[in-house]
């Protein structure tokens, strides 16, 4: 049988990653994905997934959409990061799949509530939606079987501000109304955090696209370079391989016009491959809060890892894994799925 998945994005370059990696893992099944604000407008991201699922030749899977704006504060969303449909130089045509007439929120609600301690929920942007549902239905920590999430940074500098990781910032009360409703939770169902801590480790280099155009089979095979002209268009006769190259060269060049190597962070395709295989991540408890006050440190998150609050953990966050061998399966995976989708002439 199947593992049924929630997932939660704000598609989202990565996003977009981790949302193929999932439709290429046999392993799994995508009951649902909500469209939460984050990168891009939730519009945009309900868009954008639905048009993934075409580009997929995917079956139906129901598209939520979720609120427009998280639950304190205005939405900040981020153009300049993700391109400005939030899936960088990759363009969609509008897809004729419909949105569901359900929320996000509802979303959850009521497919944890059909498939009681069946369900892993991956969320891979800020925990608006997610919030919304635990007020809906505070026995969500125990009506999911798993649930991973990507956001935070704890012994790492933020990526958004000094002290604060993107999907956190967008939505503080979010992430902190989920935190607390964990604390609840048995041991066994703590959320499994990954924060900058271990996606900043998760380097994606131009050396993977070859290899992805090469599994998918697809030509020519392109060696993206900082050398380049900025924005072009891949070539790439394979569809899937064509859209990941425009998306992930925008990545590529957003992480080098910000002081590093000729990169990309893969965050959230790391959290899809944690949540169907948690093994491949080293894992610490702790308690994890959420600063709502401070003036320079609001939006950080704080791990007590030796339990000097006296409460009891409500995260368990990775600390360690192997980098290489988590992008050896995304290349055999969303390699093989491209090629299986659109086999070579
Ligand atoms: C997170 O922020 C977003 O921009 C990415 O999609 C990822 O989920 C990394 O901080
Ligand atoms: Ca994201």
């Amino acid at each position: 049988m199947r593992q049924k998945i929630i997932t939660d994005v704000d598609t989202g370059i990565d996003d977009a990653l981790a949302l193929l990696y999932l439709l290429a893992s046999p392993e799994a099944e995508i009951v649902g994905i909500a469209s939460t604000a984050g990168n891009v407008p939730a519009p945009q991201v309900a868009a954008n997934n639905l048009a993934l699922l075409d580009l997929c030749r995917a079956p139906d899977i129901e598209v939520a959409l979720g609120v427009e704006s998280p639950l304190a504060i205005p939405l900040r969303t981020t153009e300049d990061t993700h391109g400005p449909q939030g899936i960088g130089y990759a363009e969609f045509p509008p897809s004729a799949r419909t949105l569901s007439d359900r929320s996000a929120a509802r979303l959850w609600v009521d497919l944890a509530r059909a498939h009681p301690g069946e369900i892993i929920g991956l969320c891979t942007g800020p925990l608006t939606n997610l919030a919304l549902a635990l007020r809906l239905e505070p026995q969500l920590p125990q009506l999911l079987r798993r649930l991973v999430v990507m956001g935070g940074a704890f012994q790492r500098p933020g990526n958004t501000t000094p002290t604060n990781e993107w999907n956190v910032h967008v939505d503080p009360e979010a992430w902190k109304e989920v935190f607390d409703a964990f604390a609840a939770a048995p041991a066994d169902r703590r959320p499994l955090v990954c924060g900058l801590d271990i996606t900043e480790t998760i380097e994606m280099y131009p050396e993977h696209v070859v290899r992805l155009a090469e599994r998918a089979e697809s030509v020519p095979v392109e060696h993206l370079s900082e050398s380049d002209t900025r924005g072009v268009r891949s070539q790439a006769g394979n569809p899937v391989v064509r859209f990941v190259t425009d998306a992930v060269r925008f990545y590529f060049e957003f992480h080098r016009d910000h002081g590093q190597p000729y990169l990309a962070h893969m965050h959230d395709p790391f959290a899809a491959a944690l949540a169907l295989d948690p093994t491949l991540a080293v894992t610490r408890p702790a308690t994890v809060d959420v600063e709502l006050g401070g003036t320079l440190t609001r939006g950080a998150t704080i791990a007590d890892w030796a339990g000097m609050w006296g409460r009891e953990p409500n995260a368990d966050i990775a600390i360690g894994t192997d980098p290489p061998a988590f992008f050896d399966r995304l290349v055999e995976r969303v390699g093989d799925f491209a090629r299986n989708a659109y086999p070579p002439a």
